[in-house]
């Protein structure tokens, strides 16, 4: 099973934009998506096996760091492999573009993710308290690059 990684087009995103709710945990907004398509700012990139769009994730730049805004891997491939393979690119598209750091948001409750962050060498360096809502803190997570 070979998993693709390209970058995400307005075709994709009109392919998954129905299944947006439903098989990818309705993470992101089509609106969102299709505004961050045009930001050139950011950068997002689908996986696909077998032609089927089973993932998307994608980045903000800011001066030196960049932001992970997404990483979200669709329900029913979960844990085979996806979400490293996404975050694997993101990490050497920020390498490409001399970044100093990648830094994310992730829910402190979100156990997956934050494995998916740590095998990475992802380090937590501080909490967002609430930003979820009440009593749900955001953990701030960051990899750097030496330079
Ligand atoms: C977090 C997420 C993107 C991981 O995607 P994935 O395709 O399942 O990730 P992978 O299969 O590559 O797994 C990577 C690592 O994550 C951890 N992990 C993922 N799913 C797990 C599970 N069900 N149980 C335990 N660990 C898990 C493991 O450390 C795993 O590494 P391993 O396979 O060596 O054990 C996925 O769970 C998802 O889409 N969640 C909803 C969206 C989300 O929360 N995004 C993060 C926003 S900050």
């Amino acid at each position: 099973m070979q998993i693709i990684i390209e970058k995400m087009l307005e075709s994709h995103l009109l392919e998954i934009k129905d299944i947006l709710i439903s098989d990818f945990d309705n993470f992101w907004s089509y609106s969102i998506l299709q505004s961050e398509l045009k930001n050139e700012n950011s950068t997002l990139i689908i996986a696909k096996i077998e032609n089927e769009i089973v993932g998307f994730a994608g980045i903000w730049r800011a001066i030196d760091d960049i932001h992970i805004t997404n990483i979200v891997t669709k329900i029913s491939k979960r844990h085979i492999g996806i979400g490293s393979k996404l975050l694997e690119e993101l990490i050497n598209i920020s390498k490409d573009e001399h970044a100093t750091s990648l830094t994310l948001e992730v829910n402190e409750n979100n156990k997956n993710a934050i494995k998916l962050y740590e095998k990475y060498n992802f380090k937590k360096i501080g909490i967002r308290k609430n930003y979820y809502g009440q009593n749900e803190n955001a953990i701030i997570m960051t990899l750097f690059f030496l330079t």
